[in-house]
């Protein structure tokens, strides 16, 4: 790992919704799987993030190995990525503590995501750890020395603060930090809600019905798909401005085949919406039916996946702690000598 010169790459998922939805799979979990052939990888599932909403304790745990089986069955392989949970690696949380002394009180207010989940819950509902995720989301990103971190559109702002912060510290202590370049994940993996796609598919955004999620029986999703909000007109063809929802679908289609849009467009001249929506439905289930498979193969052996995070959090560690010493010695601890 010491040797290893390829560029590194960090990112991670929340735990909080049980299934992964398409627009997870499609718009980042497909990449990062690419991306570990490329990079030297480093993927997590952010369960201390999702403590800054409540989370009732069986759930959390159930939803945090849900979530690493599924990283799993959608391809990450240990042997070459490392794969953990961010709570198996303290110096998260310490070297966010050191984010949380450098960044600006009306730096952290003016992120937009906090800006929007407080203004939606309320003040007396909103944790403070929500007002300080990002400086976790910092951490997370600095103490791997990242070089790229692939995220989605909503993410760019905290990668921002990385890189601000990053720089910050760098200048006021001496280089401790990489300066990460964020690697927003391509516009044609953007995949939106099926009952209104001028809206992400995701799981605050999105209603049960606009979400396909990937553990879902075939004929759930068959379902969704086939009520899916279409346009005016019976052509199909790729406009996003006149025909978003067919455009997602033909988005979909492309991505979970590897065919080209223009492709699509040809083979189904003539055809209905109905066609599409048909095949779709075919090609989402026989996708999905061996990745819910692998997964529950995870989930019925948790020791086996349990060991599995073990070594990817002792893989982790190693990197972590060798960049919070020196953070803390930049800074100015003494070093805990016995
Ligand atoms: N905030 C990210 C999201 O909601 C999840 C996340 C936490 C993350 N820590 C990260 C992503 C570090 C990339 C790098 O999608």
């Amino acid at each position: 790992m010491v040797n290893d010169r390829r560029p590194r790459v960090l990112s991670g998922i929340q735990p909080t919704s049980g299934s992964f939805h398409l627009g997870n799979y499609l718009g980042a979990v497909r990449q990062w799987s690419a991306m570990q052939e490329t990079h030297d990888a480093f993927y997590m599932v952010v369960d201390l993030h999702a403590i800054t909403i409540q989370q009732e304790p069986e759930q959390l745990r159930a939803n945090t190995r849900q979530a690493a089986a599924q990283l799993l069955a959608a391809g990450l392989d240990p042997e070459r990525c490392t794969i953990f949970l961010q709570s198996h690696v303290p110096e998260h949380t310490q070297l966010s503590w050191i984010m949380e002394c450098i960044a600006g009180f009306g730096e952290a207010s003016r992120m937009t995501q906090f800006k929007d989940k407080s203004a939606k819950q309320g003040s007396d509902r909103t944790s403070v750890g929500l007002f300080t995720y990002p400086l976790l989301m910092v951490s997370d990103i600095l103490i791997y020395q990242a070089d790229q971190v692939p995220v989605g559109e909503d993410q760019r702002q905290h990668i921002e603060l990385t890189r601000n912060l990053a720089e910050r510290f760098n200048s006021r202590y001496g280089k401790a930090f990489t300066v990460p370049e964020p690697y927003i994940l391509k516009e044609t993996a953007k995949i939106y809600d099926l009952q209104d796609p001028s809206v992400k598919m995701s799981k605050s955004a999105s209603t049960p019905k606009g979400i396909i999620n990937l553990l879902d029986e075939p004929k759930v999703s068959a379902k969704k798909i086939k009520s899916a909000v279409t346009d005016t007109g019976s052509e199909i063809r790729f406009d996003e401005q006149e025909k978003p929802g067919i455009s997602n679908l033909l988005t979909i289609y492309s991505t979970l085949t590897d065919t080209s849009i223009a492709e699509l467009e040809t083979r189904y001249e003539g055809k209905g919406y109905g066609a599409l929506k048909t095949d779709l439905s075919e090609i989402v289930a026989d996708w999905a039916g061996p990745f819910r498979e692998r997964t529950q193969e995870y989930l019925d052996d948790p020791e086996t996946l349990d060991s599995l995070l073990a070594k990817g959090a002792e893989k982790a560690r190693s990197v972590a702690a060798e960049t919070l010493a020196q953070a803390y010695d930049k800074v100015g601890f003494l070093p805990a000598k016995h």
